[in-house]
């Protein structure tokens, strides 16, 4: 299949792209398209056949179900039996955001949407891009991260066209993404509200609103409630080591971690904060990315998935990147680095 990848204004999306996007989903394709956390692999969410093609086209396993992406508040209702005051809560204070909630679903959601899951997961994004999409379509789109399944998430249009091309009729391609992490995943269906997978609504921010909000720490052998969050995730082709802990110790030991691996013959990439960064530039690594400041979170962020695929597209066999504090939304970068890093994490 010919990818078309077609620039839309961020702002002012262009009325004729809008439209070929809706167009194509109408006839039962996929369209990747922005939003504010990551670029989403849209279909018609009350199509089954339409949705299979998203399982296909990423690889994904058909156990973890997609989020549903509503632009108006009737739409939402369509596909929820019953609202909770805690979700209610949330609409009015988060939406249109990046929080997906997790409430009973409606018949109208077909089976493979949730993966068979009583619950269906929705949010309202905030993209101009993504909301006039789901207008002019005139139905909810199911969307994962448009990424290959098990790859990082995609926060630039270049992302998707690496993942996808020949995959898709089209991406609008609308820049860098503003979150640049996905959503924060809320179980709101009942009970203490629990956070499933964090994300660019951090918990303190719920607490405020909600008071107490539980977050979902599933033992070794529980299952988590977002399947999703059981498989290896963002993981780039490189080896990656997650150092976190006092700065000059962290950087002592990614400087010596540089050494080891070049004398191995490894090209070594290295992902760090700006406040590390010159340090580190004295060990000569092969590639050195500054993902921004430790005390922006948002500026790291919406650059760390930028971040690890950069390193595969230089080809590097070992990445080590500086961990943050987990706070806010510290804790979500920190979420995806471990699970990037599998059981690779260090913290001195
Ligand atoms: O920011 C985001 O959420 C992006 C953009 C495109 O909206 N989407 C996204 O989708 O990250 P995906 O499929 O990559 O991740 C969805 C997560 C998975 O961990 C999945 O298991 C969980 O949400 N999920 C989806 N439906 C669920 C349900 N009914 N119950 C529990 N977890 C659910
Ligand atoms: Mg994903």
């Amino acid at each position: 299949m010919q990818t078309k990848r077609s620039t839309i204004d961020r702002l002012h999306p262009e009325a004729q792209l809008i439209n070929e996007g809706a167009e194509w989903l109408k006839a039962g394709e996929l369209v990747a398209f922005p939003t504010e956390t990551v670029y989403g692999l849209g279909a018609n969410a009350l199509d089954a056949s339409a949705c299979a093609k998203i399982f296909e086209a990423k690889g994904r396993p058909q156990d973890n179900p997609l989020i549903v992406h509503v632009c108006n508040r009737v739409m939402a209702n369509n596909l929820v039996e019953s609202w909770t005051s805690e979700a209610e809560l949330c609409v009015q204070h988060f939406w249109p955001g990046p929080l997906t909630l997790i409430l009973p679903k409606t018949a109208l959601v077909p089976d493979i949407v949730t993966a068979g899951l009583v619950n269906v997961a929705i949010r309202m994004p905030s993209h101009p891009v993504a909301l006039r999409l789901i207008e002019e379509a005139g139905f909810p789109i199911a969307a994962p991260s448009a990424n290959l399944s098990g790859k990082p998430s995609p926060t630039r249009g270049s992302h998707v066209w690496r993942d996808m091309k020949g995959k898709i009729p089209l991406i609008l391609d609308a820049g860098a993404c503003e979150v640049g992490l996905e959503s924060t995943v809320l179980d709101v269906s009942g009970g203490v509200p629990t956070i499933l997978r964090p994300g660019g609504i951090t918990k303190e921010q719920l607490e405020e609103v909600l008071g107490e909000v539980r977050a979902d720490t599933p033992s070794e052998n529980q299952a988590p409630k977002a399947p999703g969050m059981k498989y290896r995730h963002y993981a780039p082709q490189g080896e990656l080591l997650l150092v976190s802990g006092l700065r000059d110790r962290v950087v002592q030991r990614m400087g010596q971690e540089i050494l080891r691996g070049q004398a191995r013959l490894k090209k070594v990439g290295v992902l760090c904060t700006l406040e590390s960064a010159s340090l580190l530039h004295n060990w000569f690594p092969d590639l050195l990315f500054v993902l921004g400041s430790k005390d922006r979170p948002q500026e790291v962020a919406s650059n760390i998935f930028e971040g690890l695929r950069l390193c595969d597209e230089r080809r590097m066999d070992l990445i080590l990147v500086e961990g943050i504090e987990e706070a806010g939304l510290g804790s979500a970068v920190m979420n995806r680095l471990e699970k990037a890093a599998g059981k690779r994490t260090q913290h001195i």
